[in-house]
């Protein structure tokens, strides 16, 4: 199996932190991407975003203002959901739910070709669910990326029951030609790294509520004797308490509720307060304007 031509289009939906990511990755490999989101301003923004990232490459000689200019011309907002049907491969990286998933990949089903390969980048739920009620669940993967997409070279490489080997080994392979560093996994809750990684936020959650030491004296600490590249806190505001909130109950519920996976209410207040972390402004802590103090 080989990697997805440059010559393929690849459809990125949904054009968050992680969409965004993702697009600006696949432009810079070659492809044509086209952009999706409910709503059409997300697209704009992530564009435009991109462009400046490229320039920043550019300033800072990692990349040649040709390539540049070339991989900004080769992102372009679809038309429409349908404006994805040329596609070979689709990304979708929109909220953390299965039936909202699912309700897109149906849709997607009715649009693209029969030899689309459609890839979820679910940080937790089950592939396999996800790809039940599709007609051809063969087709679908996880292709799990993390935060930020450029920067970061993992990719996991998720199989449900029904995945076909083929279709996981060409997500494989262009996740090498897109530069990563790809793993294959099964579909369990949480798949690897999100499964390694809940008690390091678990514990350090109880810590705080506790009253051990406070976010930022936690996070140093990590840092600094634990030797982790970010602390438990910063890191979970890089995440987004949505993203991370709805990972800690999905794999929770797959567990049966086992103990070691309880949500904390701390985080809880966070997103009925809709303090998501650095995406809203303030997490744990404020970013932006006023960011010196904890924020929570
Ligand atoms: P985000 O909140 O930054 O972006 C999600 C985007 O999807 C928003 O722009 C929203 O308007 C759009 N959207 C929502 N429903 C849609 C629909 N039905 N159709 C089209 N667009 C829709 O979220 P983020 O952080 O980019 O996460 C996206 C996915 O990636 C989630 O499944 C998350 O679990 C996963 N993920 C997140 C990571 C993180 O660190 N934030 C890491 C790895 C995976």
């Amino acid at each position: 199996m080989a990697a997805l031509d440059k010559a393929s289009i690849v459809a990125v939906i949904g054009s968050g932190a992680m969409g965004a990511g993702i697009a600006q990755v696949a432009a810079a490999a070659g492809h044509t991407v086209k952009l999706y989101d409910t709503r059409a301003e997300a697209v704009q923004k992530a564009i435009a975003d991109i462009a400046k990232v490229y320039q920043k490459l550019v300033d800072k000689e990692r990349m040649t203002a040709a390539d540049a200019q070339a991989a900004t011309a080769r992102l372009q907002a679809a038309d429409g959901l349908a404006g994805v049907a040329g596609a070979a491969l689709v990304v979708e990286a929109i909220v953390e739910n299965l039936d909202v998933k699912r309700s897109l990949f149906a849709d997607l089903e009715g649009i693209v070709g029969d030899d689309c390969i459609l890839a979820t980048n679910t940080s937790s739920i089950s592939v396999t669910a996800i790809a039940a009620k599709l007609r051809r669940p063969q087709r679908l993967v996880g292709m799990h990326f993390f935060n930020p997409v450029p920067l970061m070279a993992l990719v996991e490489v998720i199989s449900g029951l029904a995945t076909d080997a083929a279709v996981a080994e060409t997500v494989y392979d262009t996740s090498i030609a897109w530069g990563k560093n790809p793993v294959h996994a099964k579909s369990t809750p949480g798949f690897i790294v999100n499964r390694v990684a809940r008690p390091y936020y678990a514990e350090g959650l109880r810590l705080l509520n506790e009253q051990a030491a406070d976010a930022a004296t936690i996070d140093a600490v990590m840092r600094e004797a634990g030797g982790f590249r970010m602390g438990p806190f910063e890191l979970m505001d890089l995440i987004g308490h949505d993203v991370n909130y709805s990972v800690t109950q999905s794999v929770f519920n797959a567990y049966y509720n086992d103990p070691r996976f309880t949500p904390s209410v701390i985080q809880q207040e966070l997103v009925n307060a809709g303090f998501l972390g650095r995406k809203s402004g303030r997490g744990f802590f404020a970013y932006g304007d006023g960011a010196s103090a904890p924020a929570a």
